[in-house]
């Protein structure tokens, strides 16, 4: 379902940072974006494209060769973007990201597009501080691209270092800071079905009698 709400592409990758970005999808709901979210192989090991489905109330891809009523999903998407986010993002898209490499849907989407581009990345402290994941990041910020994170936190590997994803409230700020929300809360959302309406106090007496 198309809206005026701005489009936002949330690019989902296989941290164990993935199980919040749930909470990413339904703060820019509430706060009035279109998501449509792509999720890598790997994510969809670590949260289920249903989830996404369920929050973002549209279809999640997760695949680049997928038949289906779009031809060619990636450019479609690509230039429905006003912002792609990627949240969380491995050293892995990163580096994919730097190199120009497009070998699923994800980072495919990522070359197509003309949109903005806004990276939090999660991962272990070693592999943030590795001087290879330092250039790509550099790369990207030279290109343009946006980053927000990664925190200071408790990591899934055991350490309290950086590397933790980003607060969603920071996440949401820096998506604000590039496209403003439609300033219309909720107004991504359809309308609530007749069914979940309270019936009034005088039908309820009505149906007793
Ligand atoms: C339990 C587990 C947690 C992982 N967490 C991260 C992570 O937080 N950040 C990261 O860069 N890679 C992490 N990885 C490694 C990535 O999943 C791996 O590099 C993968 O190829 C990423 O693919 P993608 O970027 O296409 O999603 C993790 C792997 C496992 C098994």
């Amino acid at each position: 379902m198309m809206t005026n709400a701005p489009e936002i592409v949330l690019g989902v990758t296989g941290s164990i940072g993935a199980y919040r970005t749930a909470d990413v999808v339904r703060h820019l709901r509430e706060a009035g974006y279109a998501v449509t979210c792509i999720m890598t192989q790997r994510a969809t090991k670590f949260l289920t494209p249903l989830t996404l489905q369920a929050l973002s109330e549209r279809k999640v891809y997760t695949d680049l060769f997928e038949l289906g009523t779009d031809p060619i999903a990636h450019t479609t998407l690509a230039d429905r973007a006003r912002l792609i986010v990627i949240a969380p993002a491995t050293a892995n898209i990163i580096a994919k990201m730097a190199n120009g490499i497009a070998d699923d849907l994800l980072s495919c989407t990522v070359l197509a597009t003309r949109a903005k581009l806004l990276v939090a990345p999660a991962m272990n402290v070693h592999m943030w501080q590795h001087p290879t994941v330092q250039r790509n990041v550099t790369t990207l910020k030279r290109l343009g691209h946006r980053f927000v994170g990664p925190d200071v936190g408790k990591l899934a590997c055991g350490y309290e270092a950086i590397g933790h994803l980003a607060e969603v409230e920071d996440i949401l700020r820096a998506v604000k800071q590039l496209v403003p929300a439609s300033g219309v809360p909720g107004a991504a959302k359809p309308a609530p079905a007749r069914h979940a309406s309270k019936p009034k106090a005088s039908a309820r007496r009505k149906a007793r009698r």
